[in-house]
């Protein structure tokens, strides 16, 4: 009966310490530039940066989407920015996870399901959640806002 029961409050704790791993805090910076590694395939970032594959990520976090200067984006992409989304640290750790899937849903919402087709340039995907809020942490490093 006693180990019964310490094994339930152990799961409760469990249960509520990953409830609260959503709301964006915990990320590092310094592991999110080893983790920025794989985006510089297609982005770079910095005071030097120009656009790629992908448009620069410098001062990205508080940015309309779809809007860095002389970079070519998908309809997909620059119709959410045209409807209102601004990147910042919550939204990109949901988009992410599925680049495509994200920009669709606010379109929908926005009541733009008519733009809401095709899919962005973006191919890549980040499912692990630590990558995530690592690399934010470092893309917030590089935005005035926080
Ligand atoms: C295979 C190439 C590729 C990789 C790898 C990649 N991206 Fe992208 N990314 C793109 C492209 C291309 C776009 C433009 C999308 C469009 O126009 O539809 C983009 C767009 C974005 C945007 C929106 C920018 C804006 O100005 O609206 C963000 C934010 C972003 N990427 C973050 C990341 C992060 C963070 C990583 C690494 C975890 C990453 N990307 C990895 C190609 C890539």
């Amino acid at each position: 009966m006693h180990m019964l029961r310490s094994s339930l409050v152990a799961a409760v704790v469990i249960a509520t310490s990953a409830g609260a791993a959503w709301a964006l805090d915990g990320g590092d910076a310094a592991k999110g530039e080893q983790v920025f590694k794989q985006c510089m395939t297609c982005h770079r970032i910095g005071p030097e940066a120009k656009n790629a594959v992908g448009p620069v990520l410098t001062g990205v976090v508080g940015r309309p989407t779809g809007t860095y200067p002389g970079f070519a984006y998908s309809d997909l992409n620059r119709h959410a920015g045209e409807a209102g989304l601004v990147w910042t640290d919550d939204n990109i750790f949901e988009y992410l996870v599925d680049p495509s899937a994200f920009l669709k849903k606010f379109l929908t919402e926005k009541g733009k399901a008519d733009q809401a087709t095709g899919s962005t340039k973006m191919v890549f995907k980040l499912a692990n959640e630590q990558q995530r809020k690592d690399v934010i942490a470092y893309l917030k490093t590089f935005s005035e806002k926080k």
